[in-house]
C-alpha cells in the first residue's frame, strides 16, 4: 500500500525496519500466548496438591455447585479436607452431607460447611472463626454470579452485592489466609476463578466483566509478591461452563444462550487448577478464551471500546433489554443491601434482578455446622 515509500532513501529503509519490527512483535505476541496455551491444554498432567504443598485443608468458595463442587470433589479425592463456603441453602446442606458420608471411612478427610452470603457484610469474620483452628493452605476464590441488564437499570444495591461477591470477597479472603500462611511459614496457593468476560468490554454484564477484569489483575500482581514465600497464585479464565450460572438470569440474552450451548463440564475447569498451579499464573481455558485473546491481539482494546460504544445499541440483546424511562421506582439506590422484596420491586417484575442476586440479597449471614 505504501510501497512508494521504499523509493525515498532513508524514509524507505526506516519504513522497512518498522515493518520488520511490527512483524517481529506480532510473532512474539502470538507465540508467547499460543505456546503456553497449548501446553496447558494438552501437555500438563494434573498434580496432587496434597503432596505438592503438604496441604491438609483447602477453602473453596461457591463450593455447593458447578466449578466449586468439582474442585471440592477433586481435592477430597486427593486427601485434602475442605471448608465449603457458599450460600446457606439446601444445596450446600445436601452436598456437605453427601461428601461426609462418601468419606466417612477416610480418617484424614473432613468437611466443614460455612453458609454465608459473600454479597453482604459479615462473612469474613464467620469464615475466619470457622477456620481459626486449622492450617488452610489452598484457597479457591471461586464464588461468583452475573447480573444481566443495562447497568443503570439494575438497582445499585444489587450491583454492589455483585461487586462484593465477585471482587471484594476474594480481596478479604485472600488477605486473611495469605497472612495466616506467611505468619505460620506455610507453603500454599491462592486461586481465582475469573472469566474471559473481563478481557473485553461487555455491555449488559458490566459489573460482571469489571469484577472479573479486576480479579485477573489482582491475581497477576499478587503472584510475584508471595511466590518467594512459597505461595503460588493462579487465575483461570474458563470458557462457558455447564453450571447453574445460567439459571434464572432475568434477561433472556441470545449471547448467554449461545454460550450455554457450547459449555464445558465443570470438571474440565477444576482440572485446569490442578494442572497449572505453581507452573503458570494465568490459565486460559477453552475456545472462548483463546478466541477473545486472538481478537484482542488483532484489534486494539481502545479501538474495540470505540466500536462497541457505537454499535452495541443495534444488537438484539440491547434493544430487547432497553427500558422506557422513567422507571417506576427511584433506581439510584442506597448503599444498603435491600431485602429481596425491595430489590425486585425497584424495577419492573419482568426486569427483576437475577436469581443469584435475589438469593444473595435476601439471605442473612449464617454459619452452619463447623464439623460433620
Ligand atoms: N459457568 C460459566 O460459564 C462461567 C464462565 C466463566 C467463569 N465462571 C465463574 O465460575 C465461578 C463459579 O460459577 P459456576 O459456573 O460454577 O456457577 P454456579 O453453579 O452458579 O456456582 C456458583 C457458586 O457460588 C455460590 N454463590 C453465588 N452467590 C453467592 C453469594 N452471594 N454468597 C456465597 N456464595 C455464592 C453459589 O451458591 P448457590 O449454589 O447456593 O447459589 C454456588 O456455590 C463464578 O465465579 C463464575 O463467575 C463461570
Amino acid at each position: 500500500m505504501l510501497s512508494f515509500l521504499h523509493d525515498i532513501p532513508l524514509v524507505g529503509s526506516a519504513y522497512a525496519w518498522f515493518l520488520v519490527l511490527l512483524a517481529a512483535a506480532s510473532y512474539v505476541s502470538f507465540y508467547t500466548y499460543v505456546v503456553p496455551f497449548f501446553i496447558q491444554a494438552f501437555l500438563l498432567n494434573e498434580q496432587n496438591l496434597k503432596n505438592k504443598y503438604d496441604a491438609k485443608w483447602a477453602v473453596v468458595t461457591g463450593a455447593s455447585s458447578g466449578i466449586g463442587r468439582a474442585l471440592t470433589e477433586k481435592l477430597a479425592s486427593q486427601g485434602v479436607s475442605v471448608v465449603m463456603v457458599a450460600l446457606d441453602d439446601q444445596l450446600l446442606e445436601s452436598f456437605h452431607a453427601d461428601m461426609c458420608s462418601q468419606y466417612a471411612d477416610v480418617a484424614d478427610v473432613e468437611f466443614r460447611k460455612v453458609g454465608v452470603n459473600l454479597g453482604s457484610s459479615g462473612y469474613l469474620q464467620v469464615i475466619a472463626e470457622a477456620t481459626e483452628d486449622i492450617p488452610v493452605q489452598l484457597v479457591f476464590n471461586n464464588a461468583g454470579f452475573v447480573i444481566t441488564g443495562l447497568y443503570a437499570d439494575v438497582p445499585l444495591p444489587a450491583q454492589l452485592a455483585n461487586f462484593e461477591c465477585n471482587a471484594a470477597a476474594p480481596i478479604h479472603i485472600t488477605h486473611l489466609f495469605v497472612n495466616r500462611m506467611l505468619n505460620q511459614g506455610l507453603r500454599g496457593a491462592v486461586c481465582f476463578t475469573s472469566s474471559p468476560a473481563g478481557l473485553m468490554p461487555a455491555p449488559l454484564t458490566v459489573m460482571y466483566s469489571a469484577t472479573k477484569s479486576f480479579l485477573t489483575t489482582f491475581a497477576a500482581s499478587l503472584a510475584p509478591e508471595i511466590k518467594p514465600d512459597g505461595i503460588d497464585v493462579l487465575v483461570v479464565h474458563p470458557s462457558p461452563v455447564d453450571t447453574r450460572f445460567y439459571e434464572g438470569n432475568t434477561h433472556d440474552l441470545d449471547a448467554m444462550r449461545a454460550f450455554q450451548k457450547t459449555a464445558y463440564p465443570p470438571t474440565t475447569i477444576a482440572a485446569c487448577f490442578f494442572k497449572s498451579l505453581g507452573r503458570f499464573v494465568i490459565h486460559d481455558q477453552g475456545y472462548f478464551s483463546l478466541s477473545l485473546r486472538m481478537l484482542m491481539k488483532t484489534v486494539d482494546y481502545n479501538f474495540l471500546a470505540l466500536v462497541f460504544s457505537r454499535t452495541a445499541s443495534i444488537s438484539g440483546d440491547y434493544t430487547k433489554t432497553k427500558k422506557d424511562r422513567p422507571l417506576p421506582d427511584d433506581n439510584s439506590g442506597g448503599l444498603v443491601t435491600p431485602r429481596r422484596s425491595r430489590s425486585v420491586s425497584a424495577v419492573s417484575a419482568a426486569d427483576s434482578v437475577s436469581r443469584s442476586v435475589s438469593r444473595s440479597v435476601s439471605r442473612s449471614v449464617s454459619v452452619a455446622n463447623r464439623r460433620r
